[in-house]
């Protein structure tokens, strides 16, 4: 699966989501997340992103390695819905994006 990492984190950029032909990059309140059973590692994401947020699972630089299983414990109550538009915008974020401080400039 494919990852988003703390770049994001009041960013938003939303570029990555016209690319992805599975629509499994999922909003936040502050992040996007990536759905690691839906994601079918097509790679389009990532050079889109202007924040270089979006890496390949082995690839997560090792400061925000904490991001791939963020990813993926946003879905524990979300499960897969097999589609981010019909959701919209989800009221929350995991606890390791909740507790960081304000990213944004
Ligand atoms: Fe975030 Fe980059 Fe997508 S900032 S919303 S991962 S384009
Ligand atoms: Fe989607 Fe492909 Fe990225 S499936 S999340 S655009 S790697």
């Amino acid at each position: 699966t494919y990852v988003i990492a703390q770049p994001c984190v009041d960013v938003k950029d939303k570029a990555c989501i016209d690319e992805c032909p599975v629509d499994c990059i999922y909003e936040g309140e502050r992040s996007l997340y990536i759905h690691p059973d839906e994601c079918v590692d097509c790679a389009a994401c990532e050079p889109v992103c202007p924040v270089e947020a979006i890496y390949y699972e082995d690839d997560v630089p090792g400061q925000w390695s904490a991001f791939t299983l963020a990813n993926a414990e946003f879905f524990d109550d979300v499960g897969s819905p097999g589609g981010a538009a019909k959701m919209g915008l989800i009221a929350k974020d995991h606890p390791l994006v909740s507790a960081l401080g304000p990213q944004a400039e």
